[in-house]
């Protein structure tokens, strides 16, 4: 029977009793969506899923983001990507440095993101402390932290997302050897406008949908007044009291909320400390349809 124990912190909860390797059952189903909304980030314990189980269990939760030429995925599994430095023939198998600065995935599309499940399968240690640990801060508590004048000013506004600020950020901050992004990748990813306060589409509860990585203005104000009011949102979710990091075992199972919290991949370990995970990216694309939500919640 599946069991959950929150870790008391502002995310996390540990759920136990469910072999993720098998087709989860609507009652299952339930109980784990009703949990992301409540906690946010999710351990499964011990288990060892495989790419195809992985990619299954994922896709339970939605369309799996496959990314145009990934070179770094499970071999004929393009839903799967590995993020890792361990190195064959001194080339790390999986990109190295992803997701090592905070943001929330997808936000700079329209077809937003809303799960990673992540599978640990190497995680370094130092003097017998897990090193690589993942941080994330919630969105949606911060949200209920604010004051009611900042929700009225809030209510009703949306800001811009753009994939380029973080593209010139990894190529200006991280050493990372992309070129600039060419007029054609711009194209196909042309700058997206999102409500500042979303309804979170489990919990119905406000999140504050901008984030350091994709966000670059809050659309319709005087320059200055949208770079302040953007700096104030973003120190508000920063503050301690919305912050937790999940030190990580392996064999865990991590699922977290992109649409409720911010993460980033500490990136506080040597090359010859290895990390391998296993990820998918599940899109939003049945979350908020209230009719999916409804049901799967019933069960
Ligand atoms: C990610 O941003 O999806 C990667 C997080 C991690 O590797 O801890």
């Amino acid at each position: 029977m599946l069991s959950i124990e929150p870790t008391g912190q502002i995310l996390g909860a540990t759920l136990r009793g469910v072999d993720l390797k098998q087709a989860l059952t609507p009652r299952d189903f339930a109980t784990i969506l009703r949990a992301l909304g409540e906690y946010g980030v999710l351990r499964f314990p011990g288990q060892w899923l495989d790419a195809p189980e992985l990619k299954a269990f994922s896709a339970r939760f939605g369309e799996i983001q496959v990314l145009r030429g990934n070179p770094n995925h499970e071999p004929g599994i393009p839903e799967v990507t590995i993020l890792s430095n361990v190195t064959k023939d001194g080339k790390p198998i999986g990109s190295p440095d992803a997701g090592q600065s905070w943001h929330t995935d997808m936000t700079y599309s329209q077809a937003k993101g809303f799960v990673n499940v992540l599978s640990a399968w190497k995680v370094p240690l130092r003097e017998g402390r897990p090193v690589g640990s993942t941080e994330f801060t919630n969105t949606q508590a911060a949200a209920a932290g604010l004051p009611p004048e900042m929700v009225a000013r809030l209510t009703g506004l949306t800001a811009t997302h753009d994939i380029e600020m973080f593209w010139e950020y990894m190529r200006r901050e991280k050493g990372s050897k992309r070129p600039p992004m060419s007029p054609e990748m711009r194209a196909q990813r042309p700058p997206v406008h999102h409500p500042v306060l979303m309804k979170h589409p489990i919990t119905g509860r406000n999140v504050i949908y901008v984030n350091p990585g994709f966000t670059t203005e809050i659309d319709g104000l005087p320059a200055e007044e949208s770079a302040e009011l953007l700096k104030t949102l973003l120190d508000h979710v920063f503050q301690p009291k919305y912050r937790y990091v999940h030190d990580w075992v392996e064999g865990d199972l991590l699922m977290w909320d992109n649409l409720g919290s911010w993460h980033m991949a500490r990136p506080d370990y040597g090359p010859e400390e290895y990390r391998l995970m296993k990820r998918c990216q599940v899109m939003a694309d049945k979350i908020f349809d209230p009719a999916f939500v409804q049901q799967a919640l019933a069960a």
